[in-house]
C-alpha cells in the first residue's frame, strides 16, 4: 500500500504557481529521492505536503486527504518534516528539542522516547542539557532527525539533510537514515543535492525542473542515466 500519494495539479505561494502536475507515490516503508537544480521547486513539494503552500489536487497519507489541513494536523496524521536548514531551536536544549518533537504524545512516553534517542546517539546524550546552537552541523542534523522520529511518523520528509556537511559526515548521516528507516519501517521522501548518497539509499527517484517532473525511475536507473549523471553526479 502507498504511504503517500501525491497528485498536485498546481501549487505555490498565493498567485505564484511553482509546481504543475507533480505526481508520485511512496510505498509504506519505501524511499523516494527528489532531485533538481536550485529553485526547481523541491522545497515547495515538501511544503505543499506539510500544508504550508496553496495547492490544488490531492495529497494522501494512506486514505487520509492532507490537502487543506493545517500543518499541525498534517503532522498529527503521521508526517514529520525536517526542513531545509534543519529547524532545530538553538535556544532550547538538546533534550527540549527532542521533547518538542514528541509534543503530541503523552508526556511520560515522550520523556522515555527522548531518553532512548539520547542513548542511541551518545553525542546528543552528552549534550542533553546544552543549547542546540552549540552543536556541530552534523550533530544538529542528527538532532533534527531524532526530533522528527520522536513523533513516530509513518512518513519522514527530509529537505537537503546534507547541506553544509562535510562528505564523511554526510556518508555517516545517510547510513544512519538507512538504518533508522529499516528499524522503524518509516517511509522517506528525500530532497537532496547530493544525488550520489541519496540515490544510494532510495528505491525510486524523480527529477524536478521548473516545477515539473521531467525524469522518473528506479534510483539505480537514474544513477546510470547520462543526463542525470551530468547534471547531478558531476561526471
Ligand atoms: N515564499 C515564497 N514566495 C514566493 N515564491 C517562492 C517562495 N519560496 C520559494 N519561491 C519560489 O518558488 C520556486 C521554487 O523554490 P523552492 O521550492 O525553494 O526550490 P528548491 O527547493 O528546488 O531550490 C523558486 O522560483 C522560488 O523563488
Ligand atoms: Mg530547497
Amino acid at each position: 500500500m502507498s504511504a503517500l500519494t501525491v497528485e498536485i495539479e498546481a501549487a505555490g505561494y498565493g498567485p505564484a504557481t511553482v509546481l504543475r502536475d507533480v505526481r508520485f507515490e511512496v510505498p509504506d516503508g519505501g524511499r523516494l529521492v527528489v532531485l533538481g537544480a536550485n529553485g526547481a521547486g523541491k522545497t515547495t513539494v515538501l511544503r505543499t505536503i506539510s500544508g504550508l503552500c496553496d495547492a490544488v489536487g490531492s495529497v494522501r497519507l494512506g486514505e487520509t486527504e492532507l490537502l487543506g489541513l493545517p500543518p499541525y494536523r498534517v503532522a498529527g496524521a503521521g508526517i514529520a518534516h525536517v526542513p531545509q536548514g534543519r529547524g532545530t531551536f538553538g535556544d532550547l536544549t538538546v533534550r527540549e528539542n527532542l521533547l518538542v518533537g514528541g509534543a503530541t504524545r503523552p508526556r511520560r512516553e515522550a520523556v522515555a522516547a527522548a531518553d532512548r534517542w539520547m542513548e542511541r546517539f551518545p553525542r546528543l546524550g552528552e549534550r542533553s542539557g546544552r543549547p542546540a546552537s552549540g552543536l556541530s552541523g552534523g550533530e544538529q542534523q542528527l538532532l533534527a532527525i531524532a526530533r522528527a522520529f520522536m513523533s513516530a511518523p509513518r512518513m519522514l520528509l527530509l529537505d537537503e539533510p546534507s547541506l553544509g556537511l562535510a562528505p564523511k559526515i554526510t556518508t555517516d548521516l545517510f547510513a544512519t537514515l538507512d538504518e533508522l528507516g529499516r528499524e522503524t519501517g518509516t517511509a522517506m521522501l528525500l530532497v537532496e543535492q547530493n544525488a550520489e548518497v541519496a540515490l544510494g539509499i532510495a528505491e525510486d527517484a524523480v527529477v524536478i525542473s521548473s516545477g515539473r517532473i521531467t525524469v522518473r525511475g528506479r534510483a539505480d536507473e537514474l544513477r546510470d542515466n547520462d543526463d542525470v549523471r551530468r547534471a547531478y553526479l558531476g561526471v
